[in-house]
């Protein structure tokens, strides 16, 4: 990558402030940029570009910097509302869709533990334990395939899934649906929402994925630096970022790819490949060899907030993960081709977490609602 940036010599600072004096003089700059006269204000930064903006019907929004409204998955039957994000934020939030009335969406996924519940395994009702590490809920607007082994087609999918799983929200679709019909003021959200009367599943799981498109993570250090604001990464992040996208070295943009970091794909990195009875992942859906103990990349946007990592959380810290790499993953007869040991130094080690921290930036759809 070649840097554009010139150091500014005193003499090219004087020119400047000279240039700066004419414009006020003449009344050129916009008030709040640079100073006109009065105290030495900061430095002026060059303005960023703007996000980018995202239609939807008759919905639209402008994304964080870093974000592509030209990859996002909206079935064309659920394009987005605000009337439906606000009535999928309050269902979200509500613990009533569960049969104790006690675990939430939110109980797994939360907004203050980067959408995801800061344990190894989750907890749903009555305290049960399941295998599996809870993702984050962010960034799910450019995914079609959710869960760690892809098996939901898409978010309406996979919303009335832990409301039915017995170790989550151990409900049955009709008694949660008993349970809203008995909250008066749903009735109208739903109509406001859908133009008609009625409470389903369906537009339960269809509410809860718009406002699941809204919770999104961009504007991060590595954001702007990419637009311009070279001084955004520090250096051992920079460094970090050469040795994420070498080949040679990291090579972990072959699986993290693109702005969000993921190729959507599955890979064996040999996880939990130790355990007697391993997690076989993907292969639980496609039934194809090749796909033994593999998973879904995730995206690494805002990870430093969502520890513990990988599927079954089993590492416990960056540093971990970075380790774990190094170390070539956990060698098995499925590992895939692009696992082998990293030889990283520790400086190098460093380096590749400083950067994978610079991931992390703005977070939307935090706020909690009024439940009815
Ligand atoms: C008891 C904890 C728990 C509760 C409650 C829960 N989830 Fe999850 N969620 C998980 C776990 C664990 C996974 C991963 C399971 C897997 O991949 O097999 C997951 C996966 C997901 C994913 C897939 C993300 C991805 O990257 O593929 C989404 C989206 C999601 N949950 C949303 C929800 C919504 C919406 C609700 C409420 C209707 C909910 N979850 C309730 C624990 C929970
Ligand atoms: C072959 C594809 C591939 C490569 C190469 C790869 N990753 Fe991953 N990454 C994955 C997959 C798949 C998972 C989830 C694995 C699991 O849980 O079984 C993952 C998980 C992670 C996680 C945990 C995220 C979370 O939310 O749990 C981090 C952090 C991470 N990778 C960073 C890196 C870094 C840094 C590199 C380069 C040193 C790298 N990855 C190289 C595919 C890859």
């Amino acid at each position: 990558m070649t840097s554009e940036v010139t150091m500014m010599t005193p003499g090219m600072k004087a020119q400047t402030n000279r240039i700066v004096a004419f414009l006020c003089a003449v009344g050129a700059l916009a008030a709040g940029t640079i100073g006109c006269g009065g105290a030495p204000t900061q430095p002026a930064r060059p303005a960023l570009p703007a996000g980018e903006t995202l239609t939807s019907g008759q919905y639209s929004l402008t994304l964080p910097l870093g974000l592509q409204a030209g990859a996002v998955y909206i079935p064309d039957n659920n394009p987005l509302s605000q009337a439906k994000i606000e009535l999928g934020r309050q269902l979200y939030f509500d613990p009533r869709l569960s049969r104790d009335g006690k675990v939430s969406c939110a109980t797994c996924h939360d907004p203050d533990k980067g959408f995801s519940d800061g344990r190894p395994t989750s907890a749903g009702i009555g305290g049960q334990t399941g295998a599996r590490n809870s993702p984050t809920v962010m960034n799910r607007l450019f995914s079609k395939e959710q869960f760690w082994d892809g098996r939901a087609e898409d978010l309406e999918a996979q919303a009335l899934g832990p409301v039915q799983n017995p170790i989550e929200m151990g409900h049955t679709l009709e008694g949660m649906l008993t349970n809203l019909k008995g909250i008066q003021p749903y009735a109208p959200a739903f109509e406001t929402a859908f133009g008609s009367p009625g409470i389903t599943a369906d537009r339960v799981g269809q509410a809860i994925a718009s406002y699941e498109r809204v919770v999104l993570a961009g504007n991060a250090p590595y954001d702007r630096q990419q637009a311009g604001e070279t001084a955004a990464l520090s250096e051992s992040a920079a460094r970090g970022m050469a040795i994420f996208n070498d080949a040679q070295r990291g090579n972990c943009v072959t699986c993290h790819a693109g702005f969000n970091f993921t190729d959507e794909s599955y890979h064996n990195l040999g996880v939990g490949m130790d355990k007697p009875n391993p997690d076989w992942g993907r292969f639980g859906v496609t039934k194809q060899e090749f796909d033994k103990g593999a998973f879904k990349t995730p995206t690494l946007r805002n990870v430093t907030q969502s520890a513990p990592y990988m599927h079954d959380g089993s590492e416990a810290t960056l540093q971990d993960v970075v380790e774990f790499y190094d170390r070539g993953g956990r060698p098995n007869h499925w590992l895939s081709k692009e696992i082998k040991p990293l030889h990283l130094g520790a400086q190098d080690k460093a380096d590749l977490v400083a950067f994978l921290e610079a991931l992390t930036g703005e977070v939307r759809g935090t706020e909690k609602p009024t439940l009815p």
